[in-house]
């Protein structure tokens, strides 16, 4: 029996435009040719930034291009914080950041996320009590990897304990696009767009391998890390961002994500269908409104530890919630339905409440 993959959130083959990309990169090769194929300043293909720029109404003195957003998250570590230093972050978080973070050192303050919201309260209190917070890394619309939305009263409130205690949000947005259902809430970028930094990334819209993310940063933070990454990496591929700009020119991109929003939310729904129908009363999980991920934690005190070895032998393949967490995470399962589907996510869900069951 071939395993379902419930392992990667990444953006399924049949998402990537192949043929309507390989128009534009022969376009901007041929019509751009040295200007896209030269080193070139480090802070990314300037039309793409004035872009990005002026659907925010900001200069593009603000918006820094990266070699995706994963990237830039790591400069900022760099250029920002010391070794001890203080970062909080959502429990579950993505697993890449925790990586990063404990990479420099840094001290990790998770707050818990469950299907009924984030515990701001834990926050407040260690604030109260001292806490010398630097950063708060957070991804409001349907987090990786539980799909949670954060509600309004949520986003002004941790905007306004920012400027009270005077840590750095650093809001990660690349689902914010992928909303199938329900009204846009203003990201907490939008709160308070001088001193929010705001990351996203074409990836989970056009193509991941193009490696095409941004920052919007505060002006003083601009010149920091673009002469950062001048030392590291020179600049980032021009030659993908002008890809990625002459597939947006060619009026391509808004009925993509159309596509993407059709081909995503059926899958979202049939799998929250398979969840109502297979683990009603024994899980508890988000219902998300957007995204690419379903986050599940089991109930009655079970882990997955206890099913994990046989999970390989009733057809599925799951990730260990452990990873997205500081502590803890032992019940917990992110379950990606973008590249999965409709009958993979039905038998896929059928076969982890057999297994749970068994
Ligand atoms: C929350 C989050 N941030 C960043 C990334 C990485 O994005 P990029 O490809 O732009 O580096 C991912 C990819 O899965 C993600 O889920």
């Amino acid at each position: 029996m071939n395993p379902i993959l419930f392992t990667r959130g990444v953006p399924p083959q049949e998402s990537i435009p192949i043929e309507k990309l390989s128009i534009c990169a022969r376009e901007v090769i041929s019509e751009h040719g040295v200007d896209v194929l030269q080193y070139a300043p480090s802070p990314g293909y300037l039309p793409l930034r004035e872009y990005l720029s002026e659907r925010k109404e900001l200069t593009a003195e603000r918006v820094l291009l990266g070699q995706g957003s994963l990237q830039i998250l790591d400069m900022l570590i760099h250029c920002l914080l010391q070794p001890g230093d203080v970062v909080a972050v959502e429990q579950p978080t993505y697993d890449r950041v925790l990586t990063l973070m404990r990479r420099a050192d840094l001290c990790i303050f998770p707050i818990d996320l469950r299907p009924d919201g984030l515990d701001l309260d834990q926050l407040e209190t260690a604030l109260v009590g001292g806490l010398k917070l630097r950063l708060m890394y957070v991804i409001a619309d349907f987090q990786n990897p539980s799909g949670a939305l954060m509600p309004l009263n949520q986003r002004q409130r941790l905007v306004s304990l920012s400027q009270q205690y005077r840590f750095q949000i650093v809001e990660d947005a690349p689902y914010r696009t992928l909303r199938y259902n329900g009204e846009d809430l203003p990201s907490i970028f939008d709160l308070s767009p001088a001193t929010v930094i705001q990351l996203s990334s074409f990836s989970k819209l056009i193509s991941p391998g193009l490696r095409v993310g941004y920052a919007v940063l505060p002006e003083n933070l601009h010149s920091i890390l673009s002469k950062y990454a001048e030392d590291t990496y020179i600049n980032p591929s021009y030659l993908n961002q002008a890809i990625v700009l002459r597939f947006i020119q060619k009026g391509w991109f808004e009925g993509h994500i159309t596509f993407l929003k059709d081909l995503y939310s059926h899958r979202l729904q049939m799998m929250l269908n398979a969840l109502q129908s297979h683990l009603d009363r024994i899980c508890a999980w988000t219902k998300p409104e957007g995204g690419f991920f379903v986050g599940l934690w089991l109930g009655n005190g079970r882990t997955l530890a206890e099913v994990w070895e046989r999970s390989e032998a009733a057809g599925i393949r799951l990730t260990d919630g452990r990873g997205f967490f500081e502590r803890g995470g032992e019940s917990f399962i992110r379950l990606p339905f973008c590249a999965l589907d409709e009958q993979d996510i039905h038998q896929g869900i059928q076969r982890l409440a057999a297994l749970l069951d068994s």
